[in-house]
């Protein structure tokens, strides 16, 4: 059993110590590293099983603390007084930032957010340098949204920080502003018609297998055990049921949300598709989710998670 933080300066001295700790974000729990340290961020790609050209995102306490580690010009600017919020910002890499290569694999660019959690900030700011955190699973499961989640993945071998259920459920939203246009990357956790609001200009998706998508945006991802069935009105013979909104043959093993909330639906998903991938590996069947505001991320998720692997 690992040794798990209770507090949050518990946490930060064992980050500071050059370990790897999961946190709570509002979003999903992060698996969490020193992003100026090689061999704190190496532990995170060889614990998750995570690809080496898969680059991590850098969380930041403070804009003041984001500005070290990437140019930000003027609609960067804009995106930024969104922060914080569910909402990661590719942007091209200071000069002399400092992060380890692993960070970045590689790449000239950095995936910056500044997480909407208080104790995520908290935390980094103990630190006192950004964090690398990827989602807090083994490469290609399942994300966790609870403390819970993060220990049965990992067989109870790393230390969590425990902060409740992740109140979003999905991940971030992902924003290319390398180009001259913003190109949203993954869609997460900020509805994209919703910051297309705040910013006032329209965010286009990025071209699917562009070049310009992100590198861990691999077809089957996020995937439980179980085969998933998409749009389904009714369970087949033999599946179990995730419904949508009303469900009026009572058949659900499991609703989204009764009422037909996306937010809800969102805060659920994980926890639902973890829960079943617990309970058995019979085929899943979901029912049709509205693909507008955090439809689109929920859809997207399930989408990789029925993709064939
Ligand atoms: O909500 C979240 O974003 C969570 C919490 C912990 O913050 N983190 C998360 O990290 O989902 P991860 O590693 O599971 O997903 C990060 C995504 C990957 O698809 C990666 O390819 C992309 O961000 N990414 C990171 N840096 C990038 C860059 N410079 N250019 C393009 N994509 C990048
Ligand atoms: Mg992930």
């Amino acid at each position: 059993m690992a040794n798990h933080p209770q507090t949050v300066e518990d946490a930060a001295a064992l980050l500071r110590a050059g370990g790897i700790c999961a946190f709570p974000t509002e979003t999903v729990y992060g698996l969490g590293a020193k992003a100026r340290d090689s061999n704190a961020v190496l532990a995170i790609y060889e614990t998750k099983q995570r690809p080496r050209f898969n680059p991590l995102i850098v969380h930041c306490a403070d804009l003041g603390m984001a500005r070290r580690f990437a140019q930000f010009t003027p609609l960067a600017e804009r995106f930024a007084q969104v922060w914080p919020a569910s909402l990661t910002l590719v942007l091209p890499l200071a000069e002399g930032a400092g992060l380890s290569d692993l960070v970045t694999a590689g790449l000239d660019t950095v995936g910056i957010r500044i997480p909407a959690h208080p104790l995520a900030r908290d935390l980094i700011a103990e630190v006192g340098e950004p964090l690398a955190a990827p989602s807090a699973n083994p490469s290609g499961r399942l994300s966790p949204t609870s403390a819970a989640q993060v220990k049965s993945l990992f067989a109870d071998q790393v230390p969590v920080l425990d902060g409740g259920r992740a109140e979003a459920g999905v991940e971030s939203t992902i924003i290319s502003l390398i180009g001259d246009r913003p190109v949203q990357l993954r869609a997460g956790a900020m509805a994209r018609d919703a910051l297309e609001q705040q910013i006032g200009m329209p965010i286009p998706l990025a071209e699917e297998g562009a070049a310009i998508a992100s590198p861990g945006m691999l077809a089957s991802h996020y995937a439980p055990r179980a085969r998933l069935r998409l749009n389904a009105d009714a369970p087949g013979e033999g599946e179990r049921y995730i419904g949508f909104g009303a469900d009026p043959s009572g058949l659900a093993a499991a609703n989204l949300s009764p009422s037909g909330d996306l937010r809800e639906a969102a805060y659920n998903l994980f926890s639902v598709l973890h829960m079943l991938d617990d309970a058995g590996d019979a085929p899943i069947a979901v029912a049709p989710i509205p693909a507008t505001g955090l439809g689109e991320a929920i859809n997207d998720r399930l989408k990789r998670a029925a993709a064939p692997r």
